[in-house]
């Protein structure tokens, strides 16, 4: 193995390591590249794991493989991708075969953990996408086949290493607000991007384990950092009200409707050239239908969620998300014994720019070189005095400027120590599904529910 590869391996240990200590210099550009293999090639599979590794990391890294189970969508995802390597609809085989360092794992939900288990058994780092997985047994055995294994695993948490994420982190670091007590967390949804979740399989909860797990993961994996505690306690509640049996009409997809005329979610994807070519060209393997109807009757995860969540440390949360609002944004507030904090995103009322509604969800998966940059305000207001507007860069494209960051940090810099912790490992990874798991049984039981009572992890006081 070159000094190269070797070092990589290395410092990807120290990424995934609680405490990340700078170890040594760290270069690539000798003779032996990265081998790295990825199982799905879907949107995110193609996109920011394929050709942005391609168009950035070539120097230090080389596809040897791609695996995915619909074989003429893993043909085109090769093309996009602009990969050289042999393609797989066996994975096993792909693994046998190509012996990557790497696995990506880009799959749907409900079959990470199958990747991360056997990733980790024939020997493979793993990078897997959040969440981590969709249950607590699920997220057990990972949780075992990591502890026999002495390769490392990775959760893609891109939203930590956003620029404005950072700054919120930052001033609670510093103890801006003194000790931090409680939390005031609310995420709003679209009417496109919240909608898109229910045109496919992350509306049935045995796929995405519902929006508790799929889409807050990401959420509750910042309250965890920002608070830097682990989550003891969940009760939550939530309900499907708007979308799936509660639709006025329903169809087989929206492409061959009857009611399209009539249905404010209509949408002609056969317009739109990258999700026909990526999804509805290859529907015959496997009857995928990327703009399947969302009022469809066998959607069973919910629509609208609040859950209270107690920390380890004492701090108490209060967190909702929504899935149909008019506008896409968020709010965040920090009260500490010092004084407070509040944070917002792309709230339209509180910006001079009119925000298009529609575009929003495709400018944030945006993976291009040229980075749309603003400033926004954080509000800091201490106790007996005037409140402080600080400004703060934003970046508008590749998730808030977080995914670009994310993959330097892996791929460049992972030995150079991170002031902020923002590397995520295995631990990070299942405390954050674990809240919206906890979530999911409190609304079944109708009672708080313990996290230390769905896994072998007992929360931490202190995030280490
Ligand atoms: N971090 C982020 O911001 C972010 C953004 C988008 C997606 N994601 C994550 O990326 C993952 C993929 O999401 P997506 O939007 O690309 O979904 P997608 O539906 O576009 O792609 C999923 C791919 O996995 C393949 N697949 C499904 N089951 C498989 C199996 N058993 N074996 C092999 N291949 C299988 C499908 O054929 C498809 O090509 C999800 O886990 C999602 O949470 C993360």
């Amino acid at each position: 193995m070159t000094t190269s590869r070797r070092k990589f391996l290395t410092s990807i240990s120290m990424l995934t390591a609680t405490t990340a200590l700078p170890l040594h210099a760290f270069s690539f550009g000798t003779k032996k590249k990265l081998k790295v293999a990825l199982v799905g090639t879907g949107i995110r599979g193609t996109t920011f794991w394929g050709k942005r590794l391609v168009d950035e990391y070539s120097d230090i890294l080389e596809f040897v493989g791609l695996s995915d189970i619909n074989p003429s969508r893993l043909e085109y995802g090769k093309k996009f991708i602009g990969a050289k390597c042999p393609t797989f609809v066996d994975f096993d085989e792909m693994m046998k075969t190509t012996d990557p360092d790497l696995l990506i794992v880009t799959t749907k939900d409900s079959t990470h953990h199958e990747f991360i288990i056997k990733g980790l058994e024939m020997g493979c780092d793993v990078l897997t996408e959040k969440p981590l997985t969709i249950d607590e047994t699920k997220c057990q055995a990972i949780l075992e086949a990591e502890k026999k294994s002495s390769k490392n695993l990775i959760v893609g948490f891109n939203y930590r290493w956003s620029p404005y994420a950072t700054e919120i982190k930052k001033l609670l670091k510093d103890k801006s607000i003194g000790k931090l007590v409680s939390v005031d967390f609310h995420w709003y949804l679209n009417t496109y991007h919240g909608a898109s979740y229910f045109r496919r399989w992350h509306g049935e909860m045995n796929s995405g384990g519902s929006l508790w797990v799929h889409k807050a993961t990401h959420h509750f994996d910042l309250l965890n950092w920002w608070i830097n505690s682990e989550p003891s306690e969940v009760f939550a509640y939530g309900d499907l009200e708007f979308y799936g049996s509660n639709g006025p009409f329903r169809g087989k997809n929206c492409r061959s409707c009857d009611h399209k005329s009539e249905c404010n979610f209509y949408w002609d994807i056969t317009k739109d050239k990258r999700s026909k070519e990526l999804y509805v060209d290859h529907e015959h393997e496997d009857g995928y239908l990327r703009d399947n109807c969302l009022f469809r009757e066998n959607i069973d995860i919910y629509d609208k969620m609040s859950a209270q969540i107690k920390y380890a440390n004492k701090v108490v949360v209060n967190y909702s998300l929504t899935t149909y609002s008019p506008f896409e944004g968020w709010r965040v507030s920090f009260n500490g014994t010092k004084g407070r904090l509040e944070a917002w995103l792309d709230i339209p009322y509180n910006e001079n720019i009119k925000i298009d509604q529609a575009e929003m969800h495709t400018r944030e998966m945006e993976q291009t070189k040229e980075m749309k940059v603003d400033k926004q305000p954080i509000i800091l207001h201490n106790l007996w005095k005037d409140h402080e507007t600080l400004s703060v860069n934003v970046e508008r494209n590749g998730h808030g400027g977080g995914d670009g960051r994310l993959q330097d940090k892996i791929f460049k810099t992972p030995e150079i120590e991170d002031e902020f912790g923002r590397g995520a490992g295995i631990r990070d990874g299942a405390m954050s599904i674990l809240i919206g798991i906890a979530a999911r049984r409190s609304i079944e039981q109708g009672k708080a529910i313990k996290i230390a009572n769905l896994t072998e992890l007992t929360p931490k006081v202190k995030r280490s």
